[in-house]
């Protein structure tokens, strides 16, 4: 990646010291150069790097189209939209989802205050949700994974779980903590539907989703990952690289979430 913007950098560069530059120069002197030059090497994009390029390389569906049936969804008082969880449309359609396929057994990765976990243990009260997230201990300047990853402010406010501990809790989560560049996935043994939501590198993207498809290997699956949009170009990045490979990969329209099955 920094090869990448190093020679998109170049290039725009290059672009804009062109002859047109020089005779500019010539015919006006220096006055307003710098500001000019910077508009236009803000401008160019000789590698068409924005976001889009990925997006568009990623097909989008209805969520009616991935799913046999819509069917009511429950959500309690407990649920909170705060920053860094689902809001509610990509809530909605991961439970909606996730309750299509019938799972008996779910992992997601990326656990935070747990209002997803939560909410998917209630409306699939016969599937076991494992859900993993980084240990309390983690701390980023003595971080030695060799994955990079990203959202350290999520990471350093979360109370992983809080949402389903305490009164009323659900009897169908099992909590789980580890880095899942290294966490063993066949601790959720039986897992067919899987939801990527840790970190959004490119290199977890891409870590998460081959370590998914392993463990749901010889069972008909699905995975989902959220922040599939323009603001997490590793995510894009990635997805849009297994769209191209062939993966029946898609986003679905009106939300960040996309869907595989496999
Ligand atoms: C965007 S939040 C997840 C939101 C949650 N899925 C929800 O719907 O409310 C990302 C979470 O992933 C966790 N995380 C980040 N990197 C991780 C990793 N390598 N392994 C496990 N968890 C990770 C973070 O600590 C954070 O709590």
């Amino acid at each position: 990646m920094e090869r990448e913007k190093l020679i998109t950098r170049l290039g725009k560069g290059l672009m804009v010291a062109n002859l047109a530059t020089v005779v500019r120069v010539l015919r006006r002197g220096f006055r307003n150069l710098p500001a000019r030059l910077g508009t236009a090497f803000n401008a160019i994009d000789p590698l068409d790097s924005s976001p889009d390029r990925f997006l568009r390389r990623i097909p989008q569906t209805e969520l009616q189209k991935v799913v046999a049936r819509l069917s009511p969804i429950v959500v309690d008082e407990r649920y909170a939209c705060i920053d860094g969880s689902l809001p509610w449309v990509d809530l909605l359609t991961l439970i909606t989802i996730a309750r299509d396929r019938r799972p008996s057994v779910m992992l997601e990765i990326g656990t935070f205050f747990g209002h997803t976990a939560r909410l998917l243990a209630l409306n699939l009260p016969d599937c076991v949700i494992h859900t993993i997230d980084l240990p309390l201990t983690f701390d980023q300047k003595t971080d030695d994974g060799e994955l990079p990853k990203d959202d350290f402010h999520l990471i350093k406010g979360r109370e992983v779980g809080k949402a389903f501990r305490g009164a009323g809790s659900l009897s169908n989560i099992v909590q789980h903590s580890g880095d899942t560049a290294t966490w063993d996935f066949g601790n959720a043994p039986g897992a067919t539907v899987f939801f990527v939501d840790g970190s959004h590198t490119y290199e977890y993207a891409r870590n998460d989703t081959e370590k998914c498809l392993a463990a749901g290997k010889g069972r008909p699956g699905t995975i989902m990952w959220h922040d599939c949009d323009g603001g997490h170009r590793g995510v894009i990045r990635y997805l849009a690289e297994l769209a191209t490979k062939g993966y029946p990969v898609r986003r679905i329209a009106g939300t960040t979430l996309a869907v595989m099955d496999f």
